[in-house]
């Protein structure tokens, strides 16, 4: 990783840490009764537990090539990362994934138990939409309904929450290319896609460069769950805090099952290709979004 990138990369993360603990302390807001306690914390249990905060970074980074400053992004970006915490704590539920470790740590409904892990994902959802709504999180009150619209198709039944109906479905079946491309584009893509678009729509971004953005968000998506997918395969539990070799086992739809490690690490290198071309267009203000598409190939977490 390269030494700007990094640095700018765990900037966020603090910046985007230290927001996302006020957010969920105990202290009711207006308009509300109690908070109450045990809920609060898994919720912080689900956040506040070592992220690596791609989703908040790349918000921050997209509305940066228009001149807005991280502390104008950070609360939508609070918000996003929210709703992706939700799909994790939900994700590694029994019904679903049945995992029992995420980010290195027992996943919620560990260390609690899974009544209150569905409703710390409940409350995580709604919370999303609380902060997008805020007047404090951006002042017009236009982009902040463009910005709930754009985040409950990308949650939604045409996004993040029908990508993990169709994946669920799909255990045990055998899937083409095209299906699981959809699958990935819906269940993981959509919301790092949102991340790109929401810094275009913060920074005021004209047609060209919004579309450009967005094709940028959904090609580092795609490629985003093959790594995932790849990591599953090749990494170690230690590496990634989360069980790995479990895709296989349950009969995942996913290209290294059916393609194998080569032809995705192949497809890999020309989604990167292709995120970089999305990129021309901004010249050299987008190197830090070029090397955080390098980054999402190459992780190794
Ligand atoms: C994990 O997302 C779930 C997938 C979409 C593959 P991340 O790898 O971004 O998880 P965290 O937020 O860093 O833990
Ligand atoms: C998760 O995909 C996607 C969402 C949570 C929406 P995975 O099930 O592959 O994610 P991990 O591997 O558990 O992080
Ligand atoms: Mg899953
Ligand atoms: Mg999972
Ligand atoms: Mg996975």
């Amino acid at each position: 990783m390269n030494q700007i990138f990094s640095a700018r990369l765990s900037d966020t993360s603090d910046a985007i840490n230290s927001a996302l603990e006020h957010i969920l302390s105990d202290d009711a807001r207006s308009g509300e009764q109690v908070r109450p306690p045990r809920l609060m914390a898994a919720m912080r249990h689900g956040v506040l537990n070592g992220g690596k905060r791609l989703r908040p970074f790349l918000m921050v980074e997209c509305a940066a090539l228009f001149g807005v400053a991280r502390d104008e992004v950070v609360q939508a970006a609070c918000a996003l990362e929210c709703l992706h915490c939700y799909s994790l704590v939900h994700d590694d539920l029994p019904a679903m994934d049945d995992d029992d470790l995420r980010r290195g740590k027992p996943t919620v409904h560990r260390a609690y138990d899974e009544a209150t892990a569905i409703l710390a994902g409940d409350g995580l959802l709604t919370l999303a939409f609380d902060l997008v709504a805020d007047p404090t999180t951006v002042s017009s009150s236009a982009i902040r309904a463009e910005l709930a619209h754009l985040l409950a198709r990308a949650a939604g039944v045409g996004g993040m929450i029908g990508g993990q109906m169709l994946d669920l479905m799909a255990e045990g079946d055998a899937l083409d290319e095209s299906d699981i491309r959809i699958l990935q584009s819906m269940k993981t893509g959509a919301l790092i896609r949102y991340a790109c678009e929401a810094g275009a729509v913060l920074g005021g971004a004209s047609g060209q460069q919004r579309a450009d953005l967005v094709r940028f968000g959904e090609t580092i998506g795609l490629a985003f769950q093959l790594a995932d997918d790849l990591l599953d395969v090749t990494s170690s539990e230690e590496a990634m805090g989360k069980a790995v070799g479990k895709d296989a086992v349950r009969g995942k739809g996913t290209l290294v099952g059916i393609r194998g490690t080569g032809k995705v690490r192949e497809m890999l290198k020309s989604l990167l290709a292709e995120a970089e071309g999305s990129l021309t267009r901004f010249g050299e203000e987008a190197s830090v979004l070029r090397d955080a598409a390098h980054y999402v190939v190459a992780r190794n977490n």
